[in-house]
């Protein structure tokens, strides 16, 4: 017999799809991100490449974070840490619109440029208008030379290695985790105490194990994917950290298995839009324990009053939320700002197994490009 094992396999690493294998190879790619550039002693991040000071910070208007896509999703992530740890105004905003509203930006503002191949055109427009306003640019860009990295001078790669699916995965887990490293720094330069940065530091540090964990719960994701593969529509529900990841699941599900999705903040939900609601609308929603779960589960509790089927992304042993959903997805108990990443870990998966089972094309989805270079 012969033995069938063509180089596309072989590159698959004996994995059905690219995007499986970036799935599960983000416990190591995260942590390259964050390798080398954590001191635990002080309590604070490393990041030379970002080539801005203490001092420098001190007269900082404004960060402004700017990407498309999934790179966007991050930048919100961002938006909510570095204002709430480092007290500094931060905005998120999506690169072409950034781009054409002639935005108010000049040299006491910090543009961070987010942005997996850095050479998407509405991105790189976006640099280049922050160059010309005097701002200072820096790139976080997984690519290495590529011209978003080129042209910013400064940033900090993400050290991802190669995404190959074009739906994004590593590159998101490693761009939330720049971006809480950048937090960090800013947190620390501010008024965070050198203990509560050491703790910081752990906290960033476990997430790579946290993923592992998520990780092991394949099977029982990809079971529960089968309740949900006849659904024309749903929605992803979560507020505060939880809200950019409601985003970045209803974006993976949109892009490989054609389900329309849309994410709601938990409690924009009632202002119109749970019109929508029937029990042909699943929920998918975010209620890790934290501030915020319970008014999330009181959303949650009218979606199920209006009949709609509820998949839960939830703390291990949170038995209070067991009554709320039809499923449930564990993932580790962690700060929220952390949980964002093992969060969309667990939607990266159920998008994965939902696409799988519609028989969806994963890695080369329908009218989509893994970069766009035009605007
Ligand atoms: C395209 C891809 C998305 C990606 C976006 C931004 O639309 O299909 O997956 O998130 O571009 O790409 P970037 O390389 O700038 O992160």
């Amino acid at each position: 017999t012969q033995i069938d094992w063509s180089d596309d396999a072989a590159e698959k690493g004996g994995y059905a799809h690219y995007m499986l294998k970036e799935i599960f190879e983000q416990p190591d790619s995260i942590w390259n991100t964050i390798r080398g550039r954590m001191d635990s002693d002080r309590g604070n991040s490393v990041l030379s490449g970002l080539n801005v000071q203490p001092r420098d910070l001190a007269e900082l208007h404004r960060v402004l974070l700017i990407g498309c896509g999934t790179s966007l999703n991050a930048g919100l992530v961002g938006e909510y840490a570095i204002e709430d740890f480092a007290g500094i105004p931060a905005e998120v905003e999506q690169a072409a619109e950034f781009r054409y509203r002639n935005p108010i930006v000049g040299s006491k503002d910090l543009v961070l440029a987010i942005s997996q191949s850095g050479e998407t055109a509405d991105t790189l427009a976006a640099v280049r208008e922050a160059v010309d306003k005097g701002a200072l640019v820096a790139g976080l860009v997984n690519v290495v030379g590529s011209t978003i990295a080129r042209e910013t001078g400064r940033g900090i790669y993400l050290h991802a290695g190669p995404e190959i699916s074009v739906a994004s995965t590593k590159a998101f887990t490693s761009q939330v985790s720049c971006l809480l490293m950048i937090a960090l720094k800013f947190a620390r330069a501010a008024r965070m105490s050198r203990e509560r940065g050491v703790r910081f530091v752990k906290e960033i540090e476990a997430i790579p194990d946290q993923v592992r964990e998520v990780l092991k719960q394949n099977d029982h994701i990809a079971e529960i994917a089968e309740n949900y593969i006849k659904a024309e529509s749903a929605f992803y529900i979560g507020r505060g950290y939880m809200y950019p990841v409601a985003l970045e699941g209803a974006l993976k599900i949109k892009e490989i298995s054609y389900i329309h999705a849309e994410a709601f903040h938990a409690a924009e939900l009632k202002h119109g839009s749970i019109a929508l609601l029937t029990e042909e609308l699943p929920i998918i929603a975010l209620v890790p324990d934290g501030p915020g779960k319970d008014k999330t589960l009181s959303n949650v509790a009218e979606c199920r009053a209006r009949g709609s089927k509820v998949l839960l992304v939830a703390t291990e042993g949170d038995d209070e939320v067991n009554d709320y959903g039809d499923d449930i997805i564990r993932i580790p108990a962690a700060p929220l700002h952390a949980a964002v990443i093992p969060a969309t870990v667990a939607l990266q998966l159920f998008a994965y197994h939902v696409a799988r089972l519609r028989g969806c094309p994963i890695d080369q989805p329908r009218n989509l490009a893994k970069s766009v270079t035009v605007e």
